[in-house]
């Protein structure tokens, strides 16, 4: 008998409602959508998943790191979990995983908000910067050398002073495994360029930028949205982690929209 296939963690809250799939940011888990799950769990099924090696999921596999693999892997936990359509809610890395899926499966999509991310894929530099930072979480076994570059790079000016939002965003870092680190590094760098997507898309779409966000800047974010024919852009006050940093905030925009979307019969 063949063996069952290895799923990633899937986080189901919220029976009720619409299903929408939050996909976190890298190198964070699926907590890091807590906040959204309290503030819309009522109206909605609020679905989370880890990637390989982060939050509950287990190991990556022993396959080449690639983000349309895990779209695969994340469309067939969504199978067993019997959810067809879903609208998606992706940040930064979970904004290139929706990408993915939209190449997957967009019959299934039923509205996507991107959230501080971009279409475009990797430089040659950047590239080279992420399997450097693969190898070294694979040589050193531990992720410990990215805790404070990421706070540093994540979190804006003004969240940087926050503890309770600084905090909690170390103890994820932390709590990410070497390997999923790796997986994560390869498998953004590894990812295509959704540029020519954008025109495609046709379901309702948000997208979500921060002022000061050092990965995404808003313009790009602007420019994005603007190649996505009917799209919303909201900018906020915040860098990189929009969710985290305002989450109330963040919460509303998104309850918003998701409130705004057509009933399904
Ligand atoms: C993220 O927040 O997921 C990362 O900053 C994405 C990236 O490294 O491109």
């Amino acid at each position: 008998m063949a063996a069952a296939a290895v799923l990633p963690a899937l986080h189901d809250t919220g029976s009720e409602g619409t299903p929408v799939l939050f996909l976190h940011a890298f190198p964070l888990d699926a907590s890091q959508w807590d906040h959204q799950v309290a503030a819309l769990s009522g109206e909605h099924r609020c679905l989370r998943v880890d990637l390989w090696g982060c939050g509950a999921s287990p190991p990556p596999p022993d396959a080449p790191a690639s983000l349309d693999a895990f779209a695969g892997d994340v469309l067939r936990v969504l199978d067993a979990g019997e959810v067809d359509s879903f609208s998606v809610a992706g940040l930064s890395m979970g904004g290139y995983l929706a990408f993915a899926l939209w190449r997957a499966a967009p019959a299934r999509m039923r509205a996507l908000v991107l959230c501080n991310t971009r279409a475009a894929a990797d430089g040659d530099a950047t590239r080279g910067e992420r399997l450097a930072i693969a190898e070294r979480a694979l040589g050193e076994q531990s992720v410990e050398f990215l805790v404070e570059p990421m706070v540093e790079r994540l979190i804006g000016p003004a969240a940087r002073a926050e503890p309770h939002i600084v905090d909690p965003l170390r103890g994820r870092v932390r709590r990410c495994a070497p390997a999923g680190i790796a997986y994560a590094q390869r498998a953004m760098a590894a990812r295509p360029d959704s540029t020519a997507l954008l025109a495609q898309i046709d379901v309702p779409t948000l997208v979500v930028s921060g002022a000061h966000d050092a990965v995404v800047a808003p313009d790009e974010a602007r420019a994005m949205a603007g190649r996505i024919a009917g799209s919303r852009h909201v900018e906020l006050d915040c860098g990189h982690l929009s969710n985290l940093e305002l989450p109330h905030r963040f919460s509303e925009v998104v309850g918003e929209f998701l409130g705004s979307l057509p009933v399904r019969a």
